[in-house]
């Protein structure tokens, strides 16, 4: 497999915070509109941290589960939000990420910076692990799809899933890596994801969580909340409802959880080529008079 070994094209976005761009996968670490204000209001507002951190006895650590890493802004906004509410509330974090040299490089590159914790941030990043009276943190490095079964069962209340789009890095929204993060998440804990694509939450529900949908941000299609047991989901449109009715619905799937992405990406083809399920391109015409709808449904 190609890593980004080399030094990572930096841009700056909208907000003004940096993300890289990777030649591998074709895309930018970020949506373009702020990195930063994307990891506050797709990631860490969806989890419900500011409201669990208020309710939470400090006698138990919040936990925080972060699937790709990269820079770290999710982990390092969630940091700073909660303890802007509740200083010193201890939290722990545990980073999923398959190559160091993305956090370490975005350190270098003034990243976490003006993080209150800047000089903890910076021991994390370096050492890949972190311990003090109010965060411990550990950085898991290689592919999340084995990493992800050091993670205790029940373990966390925010999870943070944050990888390249689904065409692109299939192998982290499979069915089988899905049901393994969901078992790693307390009852009532909350993943978050800026992904609407309708393979990506029928893997949810396959994986038996419940489904909600987060406010648009920088791009016109919503972002995905679920919950093994939380309750008071934001409810899906009827448009995206019906886009589960689709072919589009058709999850990805990896039963070794260590398959080739090629071999990932045609065995959802063949089930899609058999699936009785309408064609996406018939709800396409139904819904695209009004809205604009997901690019990544018209694919099938
Ligand atoms: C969209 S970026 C994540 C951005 C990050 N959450 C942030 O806030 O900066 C996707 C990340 O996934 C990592 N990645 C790609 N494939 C992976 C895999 N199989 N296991 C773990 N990490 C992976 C990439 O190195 C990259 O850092």
């Amino acid at each position: 497999m190609v890593t980004d070994e080399v030094k990572l094209p930096l841009l700056i976005t909208g907000d003004g915070s940096l993300t890289f761009f990777s030649t591998e996968f074709g895309q930018a670490f970020h949506n373009l509109s702020g990195a930063a204000q994307e990891a506050l209001e797709k990631f860490v507002r969806p989890c419900r941290l500011e409201q669990l951190v208020l309710e939470r006895d400090p006698s138990h650590p919040i936990h925080i589960l972060d699937i790709c890493f990269g820079l770290g802004y999710n982990s390092g906004v969630a940091l700073e939000t909660l303890w802007q509410i509740r200083p010193g509330f201890p939290v722990q974090v545990i980073g999923l990420e398959r190559s160091p040299q993305v956090p370490q490089q975005a350190w270098q590159a003034g990243v976490g910076s003006t993080w209150s914790f800047c000089r903890e941030w910076q021991q994390f990043i370096e050492q890949g692990s972190w311990q003090s009276e109010r965060w411990q943190g550990q950085l898991l490095w290689g592919d999340a799809r084995q990493t992800l079964l050091q993670v205790p069962l029940a373990w966390a209340d925010a999870v943070f899933l944050d990888p390249f789009s689904p065409s692109a890095c299939p192998e982290l929204w499979t069915v089988e890596f899905l049901q393994a993060v969901a078992e790693r998440m307390r009852p009532q804990g909350y993943l978050a994801t800026y992904s609407c694509a309708a393979s990506v939450r029928a893997a949810l529900l396959e994986a038996g969580l419940r489904l909600g949908s987060t406010p648009p941000l920088g791009r016109p299609w919503p972002g995905t909340v679920a919950s093994p047991q939380g309750e008071d989901l934001p409810p899906l449109s009827q448009m995206e409802g019906e886009h589960l009715k689709t072919r589009a619905a058709v999850p990805y799937r990896d039963p070794t959880l260590c398959g080739e992405r090629s071999q990932i990406r045609l065995r959802r083809q063949q089930e899609q080529q058999r699936s009785s399920l309408e064609p996406t391109s018939a709800w396409k015409r139904r819904w695209q008079q009004l809205q604009v709808v997901h690019p990544e449904s018209s694919s099938s």
